[in-house]
């Protein structure tokens, strides 16, 4: 493949640069897809902790509320989690409160305000689709202001994304992303087989249709050569 004209940051995912040209644009802002449990957050902290083995600063925002203790310990068990990353080149930052009582404009100022204070390469906001079902405002104008403030930063930004039943992914932050891609389990048969594909990004050739993944505790999701 010709090398691609755009700068690129490692996606951390191993088989997956292959597919994009070598890695995510730098700056942008890409949607990880997919149904419940298809790996979404797996892929994301992969992300930061292999930008934080290369010494580059990582901020997770977490939309759930939960505590981070309480994501950590499933996170613990995946041998790219390093602990002694925590609070240093991966940050993590809670959302959920912040989002039951906040507008839109006050969230986008908030995200800005903590990016400006950490200084991140990579970011990841987990999931974005609860903003949308809690947000009163117009969730689409969201989107946009949302990616723009994200690309305005010298920063690549993974927003994980729940798909409604009957949808492939959340259409109203799909226009908005550079990028798409799409984490799914196969309902057929009870093998429950896991695929990736890349559905969107700009600027680059990547490759289409589904290739199989797994999920190891050594690396997380790992994109296989079969096509699935
Ligand atoms: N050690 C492991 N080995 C293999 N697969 C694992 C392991 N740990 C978790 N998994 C798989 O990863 C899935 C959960 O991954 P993850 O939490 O990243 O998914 P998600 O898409 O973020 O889920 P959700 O929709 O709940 O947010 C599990 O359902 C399981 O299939
Ligand atoms: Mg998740």
């Amino acid at each position: 493949m010709a090398q691609s004209a755009f700068p690129r940051i490692e996606s951390g995912i191993p088989g997956l640069d292959e597919m994009i040209e070598g890695g995510f644009p730098f700056p942008s802002v890409i949607l990880v897809a997919g149904s419940a449990g298809s790996g979404k957050t797996t892929f994301a902290q992969k992300f930061l902790f292999a930008g934080a083995e290369k010494g580059e600063q990582g901020l997770f925002f977490s939309t759930l509320s939960e505590p981070a203790q309480w994501m950590l310990r499933y996170a613990a068990q995946f041998e790219f989690v390093k602990p002694e990353y925590y609070g240093k080149e991966v940050i993590y930052c809670d959302l959920g409160t912040l989002l039951r009582k906040c507008t839109g404009q006050e969230l986008l100022d908030y995200i800005d305000q903590k990016v400006a204070e950490v200084m991140p390469q990579r970011i990841v906001i987990d999931p974005i689709t609860v903003v949308g079902t809690m947000m009163k405002d117009d969730y689409r104008v969201f989107a946009f202001d949302l990616t723009t403030h994200l690309k305005n930063w010298q920063a690549t930004t993974l927003l994980t994304g729940e798909a409604r039943p009957g949808e492939m992914y959340p259409a109203e932050m799909s226009y908005a992303v550079d990028g798409v891609i799409l984490l799914m389990l196969s309902d057929e048969g009870d093998a429950r087989r896991k695929y990736v594909e890349v559905l969107k990004m700009r600027g680059t050739n990547h490759l289409t249709g589904k290739q199989s993944v797994d999920i190891t505790r050594k690396d997380g999701v790992i994109v296989l050569k079969a096509r699935f």
